[in-house]
């Protein structure tokens, strides 16, 4: 009797289900993953910006390979205060480790007399500390704050016998110690030596210096300074602004190392995972595509746990075992420079791939699995999303190797998606022979990038509402309007309901390039720009943010209505379960104010109250690190009607968000 009871239960409430779907507006599923983050060492996004390290050129390997002018001796000061004297060379013979080849080398003859500068030229520089050594200048000046402690780190051995006394310290322009610490180098073996500074007072063109003030000759490398504070406290950590900056977001993903930085300008140049993870001193530093210098410091293992501390998904993206077409400049002439790891290299090369699965995902006592858990993070990263090419031009070359790949990690980890790539444009050669890849290797996922005008974005709305349901899904993987106008906001959103209305297909998308450097900037448009002591948030920034914030997982169609001709307007409706809120988008890209007609009579028990946040602007509007918030949101709530008209303010974003009665 009972078991009789329970069965009519259940029917009766699978019938309740269906009758509650069936009145329903039509509806289908959001990819969970829709928005997410692309992160690239561009403009100074990684050493001089999210990383937080202050000494540039920390181990000496600054090279006319990264930068035409640029030696080991980069941002550094050779410095003998108060008449000292010796000698300065860069040495090869004996490095902590083969990776990392260059380190400095510093012999003390003399230790000048304060007092006989005192007498004769009056300064009283370093309060009259004389030795020789090195200063560095940071990344265009260190900025410290009083009462806030730097840790201070070094590697040294003695090549003379006797300990040899130095002294490390914060200075300012003026000559003035703001910090100051003693240590004795001791040891005839490479050693590291610590220290932790505090400032004294506020200063922001600080240099650090490593003074010896005893004679004798030794050996310096890996000389650095972090401040304590870095994000979540995390060693060899990022600059907690900015890394709070995408915290906020909240996104889904994160895609790294890049961009063209991850295939490289030429083989040499690829970018190899295995050379950016275990202690920083044993890692390759190489040359930066973008023109400067990568320490690696930011490597896989930093990009992996800053996706956990966040709650984002990692996305590794590796070469194809191509390089850039456009290495060497080719871009001038067409882009011919890609270059493709032998043949008889790809056996190592797939493993190479295979290898950062077993890194990521691996037991502790697999072979990688065992490096990760070394480094301090026993539980696997949960790794779901691998990217394989960037960009790459579709040659012959590129197929096999991308075949190679694909096949192998499909293989042994089935469990993976990875993901493709349709070439630098929206469209032409290479997007159709990538998608022609993406058919014959049946890829999960292709990652298409585009550059456009807001005219573009605006006339291709309806891009994605007939790509193929079968065929393989998309990674919208670097894309963004030329500018960080209001106007190129609102377009990028208009163009986002797009992705959500094709969220079944539209897996994943991330806005490019993330971060400029005051100063250091390659690519413009980019989402943040920052300088040592700040940052500034553009409208499209505060547009990805309030996308990546109020995700659905279920989208509603016909919800909010307007004239079907008016291509100035876009809009949405989804629920996200989780939070049980029913989230409409409305987005006018005209420089009035237009009416839609929202019809919420389908929902059942909401609360006819909304949040509504507004990001809205002039179409030129911008912000500027004069002026950071001329253009941000604002937030309210709203008493609505189940049917109402709701006026979008001119050259706007709304989101509105209605909760269910409880
Ligand atoms: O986002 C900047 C660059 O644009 C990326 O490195 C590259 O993939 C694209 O061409």
């Amino acid at each position: 009797m009972k078991k009789i009871t329970v069965f009519i239960f259940l029917i009766i409430s699978q019938l309740n289900i269906l009758a509650q779907k069936k009145d329903l507006p039509a509806s289908k599923s959001i990819s969970p993953n829709l928005f997410g983050l692309f992160f690239e060492d561009i403009n100074y996004a990684a050493d001089g910006g999210l990383y937080a390290e202050l000494v540039q050129n920390r181990s000496f390997e600054y090279s006319p390979n990264d930068n035409r002018s640029w030696h080991p001796f980069t941002s550094w000061e050779y410095y003998t205060p108060v008449f000292s004297y010796g000698d300065l060379s860069v040495e090869t013979t004996q490095p902590i480790h083969p990776n990392n080849p260059h380190y400095a080398v510093l012999t003390i003859e003399h230790i000048g007399v304060a007092s006989t500068e005192e007498r004769f030229l009056k300064i009283p520089e370093n309060k009259g500390i004389a030795g020789v050594g090195l200063k560095n200048t940071g990344f265009d000046n260190i900025i410290i704050k009083a009462g806030e402690s730097y840790n201070f780190s070094m590697f040294s051995r003695l090549i003379t016998e006797k300990p040899i006394s130095i002294s490390i310290f914060l200075q300012n322009k003026k000559g003035e110690i703001l910090a100051e610490k003693q240590i004795v180098v001791e040891n005839k073996d490479w050693k590291k030596y610590t220290a932790t500074l505090k400032a004294s007072a506020s200063n922001d063109s600080t240099s650090l210096v490593v003074l010896a003030t005893s004679t004798g000759k030794l050996a310096l490398d890996m000389v650095s300074l972090f401040p304590e504070k870095t994000f979540k406290n995390r060693q060899n950590g990022l600059r907690p602004d900015l890394a709070q900056t995408l915290a906020d977001m909240k996104p889904a993903f994160i895609r790294f190392p890049g961009g063209c930085l991850a295939h490289g300008e030429g083989l040499g140049n690829m970018y190899r995972w295995k050379n950016t993870v275990g202690p920083v001193e044993t890692r390759i530093a190489q040359k930066n595509i973008w023109g400067y210098h990568q320490t690696a410091g930011l490597g896989y293992f930093e990009y992996f746990q800053f996706c956990e501390d966040i709650g984002a998904k990692p996305l590794p993206v590796l070469p194809a075992a191509v390089s850039c077409q456009n290495s060497g400049g080719t871009w001038r002439i067409g882009g011919t420079g890609q270059c493709a790891v032998p043949m008889a290299e790809m056996g190592e090369y797939v493993q190479e791939v295979l290898d950062l699965i077993e890194w990521a995902n691996g037991p502790v006592t697999s072979k990688w699995g065992a490096l990760r858990a070394a480094a301090g993070h026993p539980e696997p990263f949960n790794l779901e999303l691998v990217g394989i090419g960037n960009e790459d031009k579709i040659t012959p070359e590129f197929e096999e190797r991308f075949k190679m790949i694909h096949n192998a990690v499909v293989t042994k980890y089935p469990y993976i998606k990875l993901i493709g790539t349709a070439g630098p444009f929206h469209s032409g050669e290479d997007f159709e022979k990538g998608w022609k890849v993406a058919d014959q290797t049946n890829v999960h996922i292709v990652d298409e990038h585009y550059y456009v005008q807001p005219e573009w974005l605006m006339k291709n709305l309806h891009r994605y509402d007939s790509y193929d349901r079968t065929k393989s899904k998309v990674y919208l993987g670097e894309y963004a309007s030329w500018g960080n106008k209001v106007k190129n906001a609102i377009a990028e959103a208009a163009f986002m309901i797009g992705l959500e209305r094709n969220g079944d297909v539209v897996s994943l998308a991330s806005y490019a390039p993330l971060f400029a450097k005051k100063n250091h900037t390659q690519w413009r448009t980019d989402m943040i720009f920052f300088d040592n002591s700040g940052y500034f948030l553009t409208p499209n920034y505060h547009v990805q943010k309030l996308f990546s914030t109020n995700m659905g997982d279920t989208y509603f169609e016909n919800i909010v209505s307007f004239d079907s001709k008016d291509s100035t307007l876009a809009a949405s409706c989804v629920k996200n379960s989780k939070s049980g809120e029913i989230i409409l988008k409305l987005v006018n890209y005209s420089n009035d104010p237009k009416s839609m007609k929202v019809n919420l009579s389908k929902f059942k028990n909401l609360v006819l109250e909304a949040d509504q946040t507004i990001l809205k602007g002039e179409d030129n509007d911008e912000n500027s690190f004069e002026n950071p918030e001329k253009v941000k949101p604002s937030n309210t709530t709203i008493k609505t009607t189940k049917v109402f008209d709701y006026q979008a303010p001119a050259m706007s974003l709304s989101i509105l968000k209605f909760k269910f009665k409880n």
